[in-house]
């Protein structure tokens, strides 16, 4: 079991000073736009990834009157406090502790408090370029391989280097192939074991997705999930070798699985092109909570999940099943905004939830 009991949340975002205390599973926070919702879910979400969801650059998520940040949660997993701090003071390198022991590896932590999240602009995933369904299938793996997210964190700074160093052979109007290829050996070793593991995961997820899609959407269409990549066709040492005369016209690195995509498919064409907006959705919240039982899976317990504005996408029929798999079906905690109390509250009459409400 998995439940974060209380958080402080000081100079994050448009935070000032706030403490909250959670005491039942399923949470209902409500506030106006702009109170602070998604914020809050983000500050929870910070204490289990040590990074925001929105946003790569933490300098904007200091409040912009101050210098710095401070969340302090106490969660509780399998029984066991788990407290964490985690410090921005403006310039320096931010600082997380668990049970009051610095990290010093931040990556390190990430799956230790599973959670996922469904954020209003999440439809992007769907909709919009490969990228996000990349991060998508990243932030999936990550929680559940720690080594994985060591893996593309030495793939992407050996692909800078890489990069680069076709900019300056571009530069000087030669290409130094034995120095590319000792940057090429470094740069196989974790692609390979990337493209291992999302090709595993994603033989996991897909059959998930496509039940999920269909209980959600409550029909039978055929949705089909589809993990595609350079490596399959093709060794990534000889795909590297084949490419340099473009990527120095490019100067960059044209192949690998930086460009691995996943692609969706309904009744057999290409999703986004043809499916409906609350199609989308249907798709949407079938990745998350796919993503959500893989882990509960692996883990043995439910992932915390965050909700935001769920509401507004859903609509009734749909946010009922909804509710109903999440909190009746599922033991984990769950975080719900609403910019209206009276809907969260009537939500969790229908369905009997013996939820906390909390307002901003
Ligand atoms: N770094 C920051 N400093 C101060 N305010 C911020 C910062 N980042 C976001 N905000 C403010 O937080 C507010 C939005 O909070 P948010 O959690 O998105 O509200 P809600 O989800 O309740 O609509 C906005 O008014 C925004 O300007
Ligand atoms: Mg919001």
């Amino acid at each position: 079991m998995l439940s974060l009991q209380k958080i402080a949340i000081t100079h994050f975002k448009n935070y000032d000073f706030s403490s909250f205390v959670f005491s039942k599973k399923v949470v209902g926070i409500s506030g106006l736009n702009g109170k602070g919702k998604t914020n809050l879910l983000d500050a929870i979400y910070y204490c289990c990834f040590t990074k925001s969801y929105f946003t790569n650059t933490d300098a904007l998520n200091v409040n912009f009157t101050k210098d710095g940040f401070r969340l302090e949660a106490l969660f509780e997993k399998n029984e066991e406090p788990q407290k964490i701090i985690c410090i921005n003071r403006g310039s320096s390198k931010k600082e997380f502790y668990v049970n009051d022991v610095p990290l010093d590896k931040l990556a390190r932590h990430v799956g230790s408090l599973p959670a996922v999240i469904i954020a209003p602009d999440d439809i992007e995933i769907i909709i919009g370029n490969s990228e996000g369904r990349r991060r998508y299938l990243d932030t999936v793996i990550c929680q559940l391989d720690n080594d994985y997210l060591q893996q593309l964190m030495i793939y992407n700074k050996v692909m800078l280097q890489r990069n680069s160093l076709l900019k300056q052979f571009a530069e000087q109007g030669k290409i130094d192939i034995p120095l590319l290829q000792i940057i090429d050996a470094q740069l196989t070793v974790p692609a390979n074991i990337i493209f291992k593991k999302r090709t595993t995961y994603c033989t996991q997820l897909m059959p998930m997705v496509e039940e999920f899609y269909n209980s959600i959407a409550n029909n039978d269409e055929a949705v089909k999930f589809v993990y595609k990549s350079h490596l399959q066709n093709e060794h990534f040492a000889s795909l590297l070798t084949r490419t340099y005369e473009r990527d120095r016209l490019l100067q960059r690195t044209s192949a690998g699985i930086h460009k691995d995509e996943i692609s969706f498919e309904l009744n057999g064409q290409p999703f986004k092109t043809i499916a409906s907006q609350g199609q989308r959705k249907s798709l949407l919240f079938a990745l998350k909570l796919a993503q959500y039982q893989l882990l509960k899976k692996y883990k043995s317990y439910s992932p915390i999940l965050l909700l935001d504005d769920v509401f507004e996408k859903l609509d009734e029929k749909r946010m009922t099943r909804l509710l109903q798999w999440v909190c009746k079906e599922n033991d984990g905690q769950v975080f719900i905004t609403d910019t209206h109390k009276q809907r969260l509250e009537d939500a969790f009459e229908k369905l009997k939830i013996d939820g906390q409400m909390v307002e901003l």
